[in-house]
């Protein structure tokens, strides 16, 4: 989609609106990093049960029924229910194993909250609004987005908000509520019910919690996606003399407690069906869980209205081999003591576009540094720097603004990739002989994807 000056403009004078007013009230910054420095030691610190060998139940796998997918091995030793990483784990924060942009710097969730309130405006401000994020850490993200909601609350008059998090992992979401609603979450006594656990936020908010997507209701959703595709499985394929072959995990046989990748010696149901046939790389992830969860945001988008934003690292059907495993903020051998290290795979934009079908219009992707600029970020911290008078904290807000916009850091490595209703887009139609007055005003354009002048 070609973004025109008119719609810029547009943007600019709404958008700053919403911007201006969130700026108006900083939450005090050196409140806001301290409480985060010490969630994240409070959650080290609640890490002592032994872990069950994640090792030991591959290796049993393995033998009895042979090499696994790298998707599998990826599925068990994340989300396995008894010895995933993520359900056992704690793994966020300067104290884990990786940071994430809103454990960095509460902006990050901020200019968020505002795009997901200027998207429901420019979808006509739908009388009910469920945020849904997938894979919320530790309610961080939801946490910041629903503080600039509450700022905004007379933009947000007449409309009822509720929050549902798609969330695997038991640990984190007892986590989450606890941030979110302060511990007065319950959960849920039946196996059987799609809500495990469910709360409501000090103002009054509905929170619910999911074990998968589709158990969320149907309804005007924008969705929120953060740090959460790169960590579902891929399906990882090798360019060989014989054609395309997956590459599978089996166990070394000069030491049977370690793992090592091998080469199918004939197509797989994966190799077969994933690859497309104008592949030109010679090694290819495909993450075919992503595919299908993209597949299921569209068609909620289209049915119901909405919009969904993807930031993740990734590429745009490039890269080859991004495979890699992060333990104590280090790179870590993928293989070596499963289940102790973070998994991680970069997001394949062109593929997640290729499955959207066309039926949603799909933004980006584009540079964090691009989005937050574009979302005034520089404006956000020229606020919270000025009500800080604290060397320290002023020192860790410019440290955080750094580690999310240096193209060294996060502002290039990560990117955002939005998908929209088709109206969202469309242009007013000329029709001959109309009056002025009775012309539908241009779409607002989408914040983050295009430049906005705060002046
Ligand atoms: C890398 S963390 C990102 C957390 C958060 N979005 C952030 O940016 O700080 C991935 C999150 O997704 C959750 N997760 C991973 N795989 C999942 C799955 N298959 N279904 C639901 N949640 C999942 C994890 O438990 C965790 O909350």
């Amino acid at each position: 989609m070609i973004i025109n000056s008119r719609m810029r403009a547009c943007f600019g004078v709404k958008t700053q609106q919403l911007i201006s007013r969130v700026f108006r009230h900083p939450v005090h910054p050196s409140a806001a990093v301290q409480w985060r420095l010490a969630q994240s030691r409070l959650l080290s610190a609640g890490e002592s049960k032994p872990r069950p060998s994640m090792l030991k139940h591959l290796t049993f796998k393995i033998k009895a029924t042979g090499p696994i997918t790298v998707a599998e091995y990826m599925r068990e030793v994340l989300t396995n229910p008894v010895t995933g990483y993520y359900v056992r784990n704690n793994m966020l924060g300067p104290d884990g194993d990786f940071i994430t942009s809103p454990e960095i710097s509460q902006i990050f969730g901020e200019l968020l909250g505002v795009w997901i309130l200027s998207e429901w405006m420019g979808a006509g401000r739908p009388k009910h609004l469920q945020l849904v994020e997938l894979g919320p850490g530790k309610g961080s993200l939801a946490s910041d987005i629903l503080r600039v909601f509450s700022q905004l609350k007379s933009v947000l008059d007449g409309c009822s908000v509720s929050l549902h998090l798609v969330e695997v992992s038991p640990a984190l979401s007892a986590v989450q509520a606890q941030t979110l609603t302060g511990g007065s979450s319950v959960e849920s006594s039946s196996e059987d019910d799609p809500v495990f656990r469910r709360g409501e936020t000090s103002a009054g908010l509905p929170v619910f919690w999911y074990r998968c997507l589709e158990d969320v209701p149907a309804g005007f959703s924008i969705f929120i996606a953060h740090e959460f595709f790169d960590a579902l499985p891929i399906h990882t394929f090798q360019r060989t003399p014989k054609g395309w072959r997956e590459v599978l995990v089996d166990i070394d046989p000069e030491k049977q407690n370690r793992l090592r990748f091998v080469i199918s010696p004939s197509p797989t149901p994966a190799s077969s069906s994933l690859i497309q046939p104008e592949e030109r790389r010679s090694h290819v992830e495909v993450c075919a869980d992503g595919g299908v969860l993209v597949q299921q945001i569209s068609r909620r988008i289209v049915e119901d209205g909405g919009a969904a934003l993807i930031a993740d690292y990734g590429h745009d059907g490039t890269k080859t081999d991004t495979f890699r495993g992060f333990k104590g903020h280090r790179l870590h051998d993928v293989l070596s003591s499963p289940g102790s290290a973070d998994l991680t795979a970069d997001v394949d934009f062109s593929f997640l576009r290729t499955m959207t079908g066309g039926g949603v219009a799909c933004l980006g992707p584009v540079t964090q540094k691009m989005f937050l600029k574009n979302m005034g970020i520089d404006a956000r911290m020229e606020v919270l720097l000025r009500n800080c008078s604290d060397g320290p904290t002023r020192m860790q807000l410019i440290r955080s603004y750094d580690m999310l916009v240096n193209p060294e850091k996060m502002g290039e490595r990560f990117l955002f990739f939005s998908l929209l209703h088709h109206s969202r887009l469309a242009k007013p139609k000329k029709t001959e002989g109309m009056k002025l007055e009775d012309k539908k005003p241009a779409p607002l354009p989408v914040g983050g994807f295009t430049e906005i002048s705060l002046s």
